[in-house]
């Protein structure tokens, strides 16, 4: 009984600092001690299904674990596949639980798990296969390695911004994708634009640039024969004057501050989705009106790897 009130005030707090930065840091240093005095409170089976993976940042794992601690991890996991929770922006921490053998089955999770919301974010994932864009495990949810330092980003995420631009990424929308990496979102986005639409995708690191046009080429080579796709070597910071203004911003690394250039550059009626900040970040959505006011939206705590020069990168910063 005692444990599953305990559980209870963490389910609670978590759901409370969701809206703020201390609060949720206060939540994740606290989740951190719960989980080595409560380990025998929670299955080893699931410790070693990777739930509990010792990473720092816990947002996948953590209302897995209150659930757990909670309710037992039969119920937890059923409270969370019955969608229970979603309403309440549980959902988030299934995301990492997302898998499948092939695209198809791992689209087909994304969804049940609530993360796709839109037949057309869904056939769009399903057009694109994952497996060309990266070696390693590309249908698990996870973000994977794909050199230079960098990361093919998780698919929640790759789903979460298609979601949010799902409105700016219309035929014959232009569109600007920084830090593209493996090229994976900006092919998701050229599907999206098709036809007469532009996703330009600016990445700094030329090795990775050159990858992911191979990627591309395999994957989506019509995209790139129209020229609805195009990917360039260059500092994304600065942005991209020679298509401005653009629909549609995505910046795929983490900025400490919003380069202003890049809201800049953003069309009237224009989004742009930023992870915002250093070892705290968040992903924030920028919304340009027609009388150009910019207004702000956060949307989730993220980690992504920093928007530097290819030096720091390579380094690792
Ligand atoms: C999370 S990774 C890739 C994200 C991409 N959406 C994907 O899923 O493959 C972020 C990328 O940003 C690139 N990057 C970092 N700083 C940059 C900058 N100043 N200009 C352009 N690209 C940058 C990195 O090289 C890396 O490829």
């Amino acid at each position: 009984m005692r444990d599953y009130w305990i559980g209870t005030s963490y389910l609670l707090w978590w759901w409370v600092a969701q809206s703020n930065k201390t609060l949720y840091s206060s939540f994740v240093s606290s989740v951190n001690s719960l989980r080595n005095w409560h380990l025998p409170l929670i299955s080893r089976a699931s410790y070693k299904r990777g739930f509990l993976s010792g990473s720092k940042t816990l947002r996948q794992e953590e209302s897995t674990l209150i659930a757990q601690v909670c309710c037992g991890e039969r119920i937890g996991r059923e409270l969370f596949q019955k969608k229970f929770l979603y309403q309440h922006n549980i959902r988030r921490a299934m995301a990492w639980l997302s898998r499948g053998r092939n695209q198809a089955e791992l689209v087909k999770a994304l969804k049940e798990n609530g993360l796709i919301k839109t037949e057309r974010v869904e056939k769009t994932l399903l057009a694109v296969d994952r497996g060309y864009f990266c070696k390693y495990r590309p249908y698990e949810d996870t973000p994977q390695p794909i050199g230079w330092n960098a990361t093919i980003s998780a698919p929640h995420m790759h789903v979460t911004c298609l979601e949010l631009l799902n409105e700016h990424l219309k035929p014959g929308s232009k569109v600007l994708d920084i830090g593209s990496g493996s090229g994976y979102l900006t092919a998701c986005m050229g599907i999206m634009v098709r036809p007469n639409g532009l996703v330009v995708g600016i990445e700094h690191i030329p090795g990775l640039a050159q990858q992911s046009v191979e990627n591309l080429e395999r994957s989506q080579r019509i995209l790139l024969e129209e020229g609805v796709v195009r990917i360039t070597v260059g500092d994304g910071r600065k942005g991209f004057p020679e298509e401005a203004p653009f629909d549609a911003i995505h910046v795929g690394a983490a900025a400490g501050n919003v380069p202003r250039v890049l809201l800049d550059q953003l069309a009237p009626g224009g989004r742009m989705l930023i992870p915002e900040g250093t070892s705290e970040q968040e992903l924030v959505q920028y919304d340009k009106a027609k009388d150009g006011t910019i207004s702000k939206r956060h949307i989730t705590f993220v980690r992504y790897v920093p928007l530097c020069s290819p030096e720091q990168q390579i380094r690792g910063m």
